[in-house]
């Protein structure tokens, strides 16, 4: 059975399931599985050059003629090579966070493509909207990775007042019970990470995937540590090590990283160092931020590509503490699409006792 809000209408999915993108661990893939099995993947361009973003979408399209999305920095130099090949693609949806700059915005408009951001406050939401978003994915602070301060539970209210466009919850959802919770709260669909990243399909190696599978709620932390912005993941012992590293140390594995991931994304350094230069004048994040940006991919990829759990940092929902299955996509959407209609149906029933 499929499910009607405006965010399935915009994004032509049949049901309002987003999965976001998360460096190393959203690949073609995973992308295809959710997109095929009626929701919508979104695939980790951010840790990725500009071809590689091209190969992807390329693989996902052999695998899937059902809309999907693309993830990227808007900020970085290869942005506007990956608005063209999106364009190019005909790509259903891109997807942005920091500094979004409104040219890049409207050429994706132009082509047909949807916009919808990723806000954890409802001032970056009327941000984002007024820089012409079609929607915004809102995640409080239980979800992964960089992440805010204010609970979901919170933020997705404050946020429904603030904007007149379709709005997903994001941060700390699993299931059909918090499907049904979001929408009946005014959301028009969910969007998950951990969820995802804890599925047969996701590439993390298997011992990774153990690590969250065992986590508890109070093990999964927020430190700025990384990059001087709050970022949840799970406690370890690589993380316990950079609590304890001092900031001339944190300033050697900037530089290291930094050079690791321009060799990457197929940057120059001396390019990386404009863009944080131009991103730091925005007032967003500071420069110091800006130049340790790079800590946070190459220390995930140690852990989600290398399989060295230990040795690299583990960002995570909070909700990874109560996740304990690691099931296809396919069964995880029905399951959730089902248990959403019968928590439907529940509090349909109580309306009419009362
Ligand atoms: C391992 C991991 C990597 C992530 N990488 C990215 C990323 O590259 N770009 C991005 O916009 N968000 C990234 N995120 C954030 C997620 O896209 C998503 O917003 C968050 O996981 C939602 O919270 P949840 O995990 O509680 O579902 C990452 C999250 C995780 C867990």
């Amino acid at each position: 059975m499929a499910m009607n809000t405006p965010l399935t209408k915009l994004l032509g999915c049949d049901y309002p399931i987003i999965q976001t993108a998360m460096g190393w661990v959203a690949d073609a893939r995973l992308v295809a599985a959710t997109s095929n099995a009626g929701g919508l993947g979104f695939l980790a361009g951010a840790v990725m050059s500009p071809e590689e973003v091209e190969e992807s979408v390329l693989a996902i399209k052999a695998a899937t003629d059902k809309p999907f999305g693309v993830n990227f920095h808007m900020y970085v130099n290869g942005a506007s090579d990956i608005v063209d090949i999106c364009c190019k693609h005909g790509v259903k949806a891109v997807s942005y966070s920091r500094s979004p700059r409104a040219a890049l915005v409207e050429k994706l408009k132009a082509a047909g493509i949807v916009c919808i951001p990723t806000v954890g406050a409802a001032k970056h939401a009327v941000k984002a909207v007024s820089l012409g978003a079609d929607a915004v994915v809102v995640q409080g602070g239980e979800g992964g990775g960089h992440t805010g301060s204010v609970a979901s539970t919170i933020l997705l209210p404050q946020v429904l007042d603030s904007v007149d466009v379709p709005v997903v919850a994001c941060g700390g959802f699993k299931d059909g019970r918090g499907l049904a919770a979001a929408l009946a709260m005014g959301a028009s669909g969910i969007a998950m990470g951990t969820r995802f990243l804890m599925t047969q399909e996701s590439p993390v190696p298997t011992n990774t995937k153990e690590c969250y599978v065992g986590a508890s709620p109070d093990q999964i932390v927020v430190s700025k540590k990384l990059d001087g912005l709050p970022q949840r993941m799970i406690f370890n012992a690589c993380l316990k090590d950079l609590e304890a590293t001092s900031q001339l140390g944190m300033w050697w594995l900037a530089v290291k990283n930094g050079l690791a991931f321009a060799n990457m994304t197929q940057t120059s350094l001396l390019d990386m160092l404009k863009s944080a230069w131009k991103i730091s004048r925005t007032g967003d994040i500071s420069m110091a931020q800006t130049m340790m940006a790079a800590n946070a991919p190459m220390m995930i990829q140690e852990a989600m590509v290398r399989g060295h759990p230990t040795q690299g940092i583990l960002p995570s929902g909070q909700v990874a503490g109560v996740i304990k299955d690691l099931p296809d996509v396919a069964t995880l959407i029905h399951a959730i699409v089902t248990e959403a209609q019968q928590s439907a149906q529940h509090l349909q029933q109580i309306m009419q006792e009362q």
